[in-house]
């Protein structure tokens, strides 16, 4: 199939991440934009909450749309790891040995930092997902199902699951960047090669908005802004 045949090459399993890359980056402003709603206080944040399970019926059943937007997430999480662990297969083996002195050209921190901060990312999910999603005791001090509002607030009062939230923003602002960087480059979304064309300044913004929106949630509970 020459579908099949064009994932097996480097340029095939880098359009994969490309357009996996794209819905993901959707949901995580989405969801950011949606999270606004903590600032308008609990009963908007938790009658958005149960929103998200009603958008849909009666056409589909109770939570049928987020099932569905849960699996697609889940399908692009699983194509997006899967095609970047064999792009690093691939590139050790090419070059088996790691280089005596290493000097990186032009490569941002950002570009270096690529797969180590996707792990982070993955396990900052992970976390996430057991924290504010199952509620898991070792993850939470007080978990209230359905009381989103409350989940938050009783998270983010612990300065140790705050300063955790705050260091994966870091590096998922860095993973933002420079992903969204290399999938104009990927798609071919490119005028000329200046560096400091409009891609660098979107890719640019559009992780400062994620990684300042995510990161103002834990600030404002520490603060005492929001309780
Ligand atoms: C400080 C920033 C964040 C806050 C305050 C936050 C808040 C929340 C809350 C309250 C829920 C549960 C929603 C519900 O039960 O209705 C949730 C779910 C989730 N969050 Fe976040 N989140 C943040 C950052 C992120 C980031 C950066 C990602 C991904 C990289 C992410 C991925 C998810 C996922 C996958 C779910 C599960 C959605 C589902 O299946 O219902 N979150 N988040």
């Amino acid at each position: 199939m020459a579908l099949l045949s064009f994932y097996r090459t480097a340029v095939g399993k880098k359009t994969v991440m490309a357009v996996s890359g794209i819905l993901l980056f959707g949901f995580v402003l989405g969801h950011m934009l949606g999270n606004l709603k903590l600032y308008l206080g609990a009963e908007e944040l938790n009658h958005y909450a149960e929103w998200l399970r009603e958008v849909g019926s009666p056409l589909l059943p109770h939570g049928g749309l987020l099932w569905i937007a849960r699996l697609v997430l889940l399908a692009a999480v699983a194509v997006h790891i899967t095609a970047a662990t064999q792009l690093t297969l691939l590139s050790w083996q090419a070059r088996p040995e790691s280089y005596k002195e290493r000097q990186t050209i032009e490569a941002t921190y950002a570009a270096r930092t690529m797969r180590w901060g996707g792990v982070l990312i993955a396990l900052f999910v992970l976390y996430h997902l057991a924290h504010l999603t199952w509620g898991v005791s070792w993850a939470h001090s007080d978990f209230v199902p359905g009381d989103v509002y409350h989940n938050v607030v009783a998270g983010f009062s612990l300065w140790w699951v705050s300063g955790f939230y705050i260091v994966a923003q870091v590096a998922l602002g860095f993973h933002l960047y420079h992903g969204l960087w290399s999938l104009f480059q990927t798609l071919g979304w490119y005028v000329d090669e200046n560096p400091h064309d409009w891609r660098r300044r979107f890719a640019l913004v559009f992780a400062l908005v994620i990684v300042l929106g995510n990161i103002s949630f834990p600030l404002a509970v520490l603060a005492g802004l929001v309780r």
